[in-house]
């Protein structure tokens, strides 16, 4: 018992809350004492954290499944949700277009499909020409990269916070971000942290004011959440 008292304390995530508490980046009320999103806890270090999250994303029989048998189902589902986006006018044939945490480039190939033909993804493990090398937590790119970014990963993030400044970081100014979260049901052993609300998103995305929450029906993803980023920041 003690030592595992004695190991909490000495855990990045033991750490992280502090940081939680005192960074002004973080929020404290986003952060594990508060009730809507939640930090999963286990892991010891940040790279046990990126190995794990590479396992998932290597694990051979899940990469069969995501080229074959879940390719088409996957690319009609996201077609139909980047047609309606298109429709809303969140995305434009000219936008360009990022997929977070890509694995191997659906999301990607469904924006191409209805158009968006600037649409490239990250993931920990690449898989060209769809999919380059990129961690969410510290993206490739240089600042004001993109017009829209999407993605259907934020419960893998460690560092929530970091997830989101990265997208605002690389979005120009007016680019629409289109998150698919689950509010009302648990990810995966793979997910990192729990979102129990969108609020807890709102309070992340710092420069951006939240203009739509919607159900969808995807992939055991029930709600999806658009941010436009500011045009101008006022600090
Ligand atoms: C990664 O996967 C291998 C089997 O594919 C397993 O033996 C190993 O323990 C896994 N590592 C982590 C960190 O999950
Ligand atoms: C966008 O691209 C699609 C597919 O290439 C095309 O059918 C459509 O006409 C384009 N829309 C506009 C507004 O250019």
């Amino acid at each position: 018992m003690f030592l595992l008292a004695f190991l909490a304390t000495q855990s990045p995530l033991l750490r992280l809350k502090t940081a939680l508490q005192t960074t002004k980046n973080a929020p404290s009320n986003a952060g594990i004492g508060g009730a809507t999103l939640r930090i999963r806890r286990g892991y010891t270090s940040y790279n046990a954290y990126i190995e794990r999250q590479v396992n998932k994303t290597l694990n051979p029989k899940l990469r069969k499944i995501w080229r074959t048998r879940d390719w088409d189902r996957k690319i009609k589902v996201f077609a139909r949700v980047f047609q309606s986006l298109k429709r809303r006018k969140l995305i434009f044939n000219e936008s360009k277009a990022l997929s977070i945490g890509a694995r191997v480039g659906q999301e990607v190939a469904a924006m191409k499909m209805v158009g968006v033909s600037d649409a490239v993804g990250i993931d920990l493990v690449p898989y060209p020409p769809l999919v380059m090398k990129g961690d969410f937590h510290a993206q490739p790119f240089q600042n004001q990269a993109f017009d829209f970014e999407f993605s259907n990963v934020f419960d893998h993030a460690l560092y929530p916070w970091k997830f989101v400044g990265e997208i605002e970081r690389t979005l120009k100014p007016g680019g629409v971000c289109v998150l698919h979260v689950a509010v009302t049901r648990r990810g995966d052993k793979y997910s990192a942290n729990d979102l129990y609300s969108v609020q807890p998103l709102s309070e992340l995305f710092k420069e951006s004011e939240l203009l739509e929450v919607r159900k969808v029906d995807a992939f055991g993803l029930d709600t999806e959440v658009v941010f436009r980023k500011k045009k101008t920041i006022k600090n």
